[in-house]
C-alpha cells in the first residue's frame, strides 16, 4: 500500500514537472519571438513592442486601424510603404525589414528558383517573414501580372488574352475568369494583380494590343467592371485580391515612332489627343473601374502632351482622385518615375506630388528611399501628401485582410490548373473565336470525315497559343506547359475513331488523293510590350508557304490564325475558304475544335477592325 502511495506521489511530482516544463517552453518561445520581433527596433525613442496596439485588432473598422497605425509610424516607416520593389533586385532580404518596404513584385518572368505553384507560395511566405522582424509588422503587398490567369506559374490555367475576351464581349464570362484567376493567384500568396488593362488600342501595330479588350471604348467599358468585380469580389470593401486598372491613361493612343525607349516604336510613346478626345475615348473605362471600387490604378509609361503620366498632377490628382473620386492608390509603372525628364531626386518629388502613391522600383530602391527622406525632411514633399499616400496603401492592406489573413497552404494549390478552371478557359476559347470568312460553308466540320490534314507553326504549340506574359515575359515556345492542350490535340480528340488526322507542321503531305479538309493553324510568335511593336503585322513567308501547300493538298481549306491582333492577309486570303481568328487562346486549345465541329456556334465578334 505504502509503495503504491509512493508511486502515486512520484507520478504527481513528475507530471507537475512536465506541466511546468511545458509552460516554461511556451514562455521561452514567446521571449524568443519577441526578440526576433524587436530585432529591427533598437531605437529608444519609440515604442518597440506594438503587438497590443489597436491596429492589430481585426474587429475594429479599417479607418480606425489605419489611423492608429499611422499615429505610430516614424517618417522612415512611412516612406518605406511607398516603395514597391522588384523581387530580383532584393539582394539581402533583411532590406525588407530595414527599409520597411511596402510591397514587392514579380516583374514578368521574375520567378522563384523552384518555378512551381508551391515554389511561388513558399517564396511569398518567406518574404512576409521579414516583415515580422519589424516593430510595426506591416505585411507586404505582393503584386504580379496575372493578366490571363496566374500565367507566371507553369501549370496554372491560362485563359485567352483580353483581346479574345473582347471578341466574346461577355461580362459574365470575364467576371468568372477573373474570379478564377484571383483564386489561382491567392493560392500562391499573391493578392495584388496588375490587371485588367483598360487601354483602348487604337493602333494595332502596338505590341500590347492583345492585352486590351478592344479598340472600342464602349466594349472596354462594358467589360471593365466585370473584370474588377471578378478579381476583387462583389463587395469592394473587402477585396479578395486587389485589381489594378491600367495604364492610366491614353496608352492605346500612342503615336507610332514616338517611343522614348529606343528599342520600341510606339510603346512608351506620345499621346497627342486633346483633353476632350482623351476624355471621350479613354476615360470612360477608368470611370467604370472607379465606380466598381478598383483598389489601384497604374499610371502609364506614356506621355500626354509632352508630360509623362506619372508626373501629371492634373490627370492623377485632379481628374482621377478628385473628379472621379478614386479612393485607392496610384502605382507608377516599372521605371516610369525615373523616365520623367530630370534627375531622380527631382523626379521622385514630382511624381509623389503629382499623386503617385506607390513607386514601382525595378532598380534603385535605396536611392528612392534616400531621396524621399530628403524631400520630406526639407518639405518639398509635404507631410500631408506622404500621409495621404500611406493612408491609401494601408487602407488597401487592411481591407485585403493582409494583417489577419492566414497564409495559403499546400492544400490550397489544388485550385491551380483545376479541371473546373480549365473548363472555364475552354468555354472562353469557344466564345472568343471569330469567323472571318466561310465562303463555301465549310463549317461546321463533320466528325466522320475520312481524312483531315493539319499543318502550321501554331497547330501543335500550346506555348505559342498562350502568347506573351506566360511564364516568361516574352512567352514560351513548344508544348511543355503542364496540363495545356494544343489546338491539334483538340482536333484529334473531337473526330470519330474512323477519321484520319494527319499532321505535318510545314504542310509537306504526300497523299494519293486530296484530303477532304485541310486545316492550317498559323500566326504570330509570342511577344510582349514594345518588343511586339510591328510596322506591318502579317503572316511569315513560311506560314504562307505552308498554307499554300495545304490548299493544294485538300478540297477545302480552313486557316486558323493565332495572333494578338489582326494581321494583314488581304492578298493571300483571297483563295482561302474559311478563316477563323482564334486570338491568343491560352492553355485550352480544345475550345477551337468544339466550335469547328459544330458543338457550339461562333459567337465572337471583332473587337478591333480587321481588313480582309
Ligand atoms: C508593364 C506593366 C506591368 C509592369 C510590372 C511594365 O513593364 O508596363 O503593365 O504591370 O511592367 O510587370
Amino acid at each position: 500500500m505504502k509503495k503504491f502511495l509512493n508511486l502515486k506521489k512520484n507520478i504527481f511530482i513528475f507530471s507537475s514537472l512536465l506541466v511546468l516544463l511545458f509552460f516554461l517552453s511556451i514562455w521561452l518561445w514567446h521571449q524568443f519571438q519577441k526578440e526576433e520581433r524587436l530585432y529591427f527596433c533598437d531605437d529608444k525613442t519609440i515604442i518597440c513592442d506594438l503587438s497590443e496596439a489597436p491596429y492589430h485588432d481585426p474587429s475594429l473598422p479599417v479607418e480606425e486601424r489605419v489611423e492608429d497605425l499611422l499615429s505610430h509610424m516614424t517618417l522612415d516607416e512611412k516612406i518605406g510603404q511607398l516603395a514597391l520593389v522588384e523581387r530580383s533586385e532584393i539582394k539581402d532580404k533583411n532590406d525588407i525589414a530595414t527599409y520597411g518596404l511596402g510591397g514587392l513584385l514579380s516583374g514578368a518572368g521574375s520567378h522563384p528558383e523552384n518555378n512551381t505553384a508551391l515554389g511561388w507560395q513558399e517564396m511569398t511566405a518567406d518574404y512576409q517573414t521579414y516583415t515580422k522582424k519589424t516593430r510595426l509588422q506591416i505585411p507586404l503587398l505582393y503584386g504580379a501580372d496575372a493578366i490571363h490567369g496566374n500565367s507566371n506559374v507553369p501549370g496554372a490555367t491560362v485563359f485567352p488574352h483580353q483581346i479574345g475576351l473582347g471578341a466574346a464581349n461577355d461580362p459574365d464570362l470575364v467576371r468568372r475568369i477573373n474570379e478564377a484567376t484571383a483564386k489561382e493567384l491567392a493560392a500562391t500568396g499573391i493578392y495584388w494583380n496588375y490587371a485588367p488593362s483598360l487601354d483602348v488600342a487604337k493602333d494595332l501595330r502596338w505590341g500590347r494590343t492583345y492585352e486590351t479588350f478592344s479598340s472600342e471604348s464602349d466594349r472596354v467599358e462594358n467589360l471593365a467592371a466585370a473584370a474588377i468585380i471578378g478579381l476583387q469580389g462583389e463587395n469592394s470593401a473587402t477585396p479578395f485580391v486587389i485589381a489594378t486598372a491600367k495604364h492610366y491613361i491614353g496608352s492605346g493612343a500612342m503615336i507610332w515612332g514616338t517611343a522614348v525607349n529606343e528599342d520600341y516604336k510606339i510603346d512608351q510613346g506620345e499621346v497627342r489627343l486633346t483633353e476632350e478626345e482623351l476624355r471621350a475615348e479613354h476615360l470612360p473605362p477608368f470611370k467604370k473601374a472607379v465606380e466598381a471600387g478598383v483598389w489601384s490604378v497604374m499610371a502609364g509609361l506614356n506621355n500626354w502632351q509632352g508630360l509623362k503620366l506619372s508626373a501629371n498632377k492634373y490627370l492623377l490628382t485632379d481628374v482621377l482622385k478628385e473628379e472621379l473620386g478614386f479612393q485607392g492608390f496610384v502605382v507608377s509603372d516599372w521605371y516610369g518615375v525615373y523616365e520623367i525628364p530630370g534627375n531622380n531626386y527631382q523626379n521622385t518629388i514630382t511624381a509623389i506630388n503629382a499623386g503617385v502613391d506607390m513607386v514601382m522600383l525595378p532598380f534603385d530602391y535605396k536611392k528612392f528611399i534616400a531621396d524621399l527622406q530628403q524631400s520630406t525632411s526639407n518639405g518639398r514633399v509635404p507631410a500631408s501628401r506622404l500621409d495621404d499616400a500611406v493612408r491609401r496603401i494601408l487602407r488597401a492592406k487592411f481591407s485585403l485582410g493582409l494583417f489577419d489573413r492566414p497564409a495559403p497552404t499546400a492544400n490550397d494549390l489544388a485550385i491551380i490548373g483545376s479541371e473546373e478552371h480549365r473548363a472555364l478557359a475552354r468555354e472562353a476559347v469557344r466564345k472568343s473565336l471569330v469567323l472571318l470568312k466561310d465562303r463555301r460553308q465549310t463549317l461546321p466540320l463533320d466528325k466522320n470525315l475520312d481524312t483531315i490534314i493539319v499543318a502550321g507553326s501554331a497547330a501543335d504549340n500550346s506555348g505559342r497559343q498562350c502568347g506573351g506574359w506566360t511564364v516568361e515575359w516574352q512567352g514560351i515556345d513548344g508544348n511543355w506547359l503542364p496540363g495545356a492542350s494544343s489546338i491539334l490535340k483538340g482536333i484529334k480528340e473531337a473526330v470519330s475513331s474512323e477519321t484520319k488526322v494527319i499532321f505535318e507542321e510545314t504542310g509537306n503531305f504526300d497523299l494519293d488523293v486530296k484530303a477532304d479538309v485541310g486545316i492550317v493553324i498559323v500566326g504570330e510568335k509570342s511577344y510582349a510590350e514594345g518588343v511586339g511593336d510591328e510596322a506591318e503585322p502579317q503572316l511569315s513567308p513560311e506560314d504562307l508557304a505552308t498554307i499554300e501547300k495545304v490548299r493544294k493538298a485538300s478540297n477545302k481549306l480552313i486557316v486558323i490564325i493565332v495572333s494578338g491582333r489582326p494581321l494583314n492577309i488581304k492578298l493571300p486570303a483571297r483563295n482561302w475558304d474559311t478563316i477563323i481568328a482564334a486570338w491568343l487562346p491560352g492553355s485550352e486549345g480544345q475550345g477551337v475544335a468544339d466550335v469547328l465541329f459544330g458543338g457550339y456556334p461562333f459567337v465572337g465578334t471583332l473587337p478591333i477592325e480587321w481588313e480582309l
